[in-house]
């Protein structure tokens, strides 16, 4: 039993490619040489649940396209979808010091919507911590912030706009006195309260693919998933994102990722030991 069970989940090098060509292709997520204990451990539960005979038979399935709801559920158990509040202390000190003040008298002075995108979002950690520190910086401009966050897994989305978290989720990144200002306590653990939970937009689309029609933003968080591409789809990703700026807009990507190595136009701003992009003035 044992042994037939070993066969129905043994993963092929030519069908390990095929995962590998698939994923890089069609959502530009960079599967390394060796990974194919990941494959086999996170794709056999869903031989099961999708009633294949073997992984063999599900790669097959996804490399004819049939099922779509098959590939959705790969691409969220091959994605790492690691994230949690206030992520990497530098950057936010940055964003709550000196980056949203200056978007929000920006915001002040000429009176429109403040627009920020979290790329890539997971569960929504990230925009909510920028919604937090906007209901505490600007509390009057609340009601004309829209935060997009988008990702390619339909089920992280699901989760960001519940927006409940776990008490392990909530004891990650954030102080017990934003716990108690912006969440309120629900049976499976805490919620953020409606009014962030207003300002937020979820999408789901992939950043290598084609996208939804999105507004100028004077923000856009890339945070720690360029580190999954191959450095074709990040410069691709760079050029795409650049003009969705609006001027003097900034961009902020991961703490150990860098826009260095690839053609830009925008200015680096290094402060409190955080870097970030800014479209120049001209
Ligand atoms: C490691 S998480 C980063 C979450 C958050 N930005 C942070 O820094 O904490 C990376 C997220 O990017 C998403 N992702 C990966 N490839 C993507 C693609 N092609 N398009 C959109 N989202 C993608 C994954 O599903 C995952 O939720």
């Amino acid at each position: 039993m044992r042994k037939e069970n070993q066969s129905k989940m043994t993963l092929s090098q030519e069908d390990f490619s095929l995962v590998q060509d698939m994923l890089s292709q069609r959502v530009g997520i960079s599967l390394a040489a060796g990974k194919e204990y990941l494959v086999v451990n996170r794709l056999s539960p869903l031989v099961d649940t999708f009633q294949f005979d073997s992984l063999h038979g599900l790669i097959h399935s996804l490399q004819i396209g049939s099922n779509s709801n098959l590939w959705d559920e790969v691409v969220d158990v091959l994605a790492v979808h690691e994230t949690f509040f206030f992520r990497d202390q530098a950057p936010f000190q940055q964003l709550e010091k000196d980056v949203l003040p200056a978007i929000c008298k920006e915001a002040e002075r000429t009176g429109r919507k403040i627009t920020i995108w979290s790329a890539g979002c997971s569960t929504g950690q990230e925009a909510y911590s920028i919604a937090m520190l906007l209901a505490e910086i600007a509390p009057q401009l609340s009601k004309r912030v829209q935060i997009i966050g988008s990702d390619v897994s339909s089920k992280v989305l699901q989760s960001a706009s519940e927006g409940v978290y776990r008490k392990f989720e909530v004891s990650r990144g954030l102080s017990s006195s934003r716990l108690n200002r912006f969440f309120e306590p629900v049976e499976s653990g805490w919620q953020v309260k409606k009014n962030l939970r207003s300002m937020m937009e979820w999408k789901k689309f992939s950043l290598a693919g084609t996208w939804p029609s999105l507004p100028q933003f004077d923000l856009v968080l890339l945070r720690n998933v360029m580190v999954y591409f191959q450095p074709a789809v990040r410069e691709q990703l760079i050029k795409r994102i650049t003009p969705l700026l609006r001027p003097n807009g900034r961009f902020v990507v991961g703490s150990a990722e860098s826009l260095m190595a690839y053609e830009h136009t925008l200015q680096t701003v290094s402060s409190m030991n955080a870097t970030h992009y800014v479209v120049p003035q001209t």
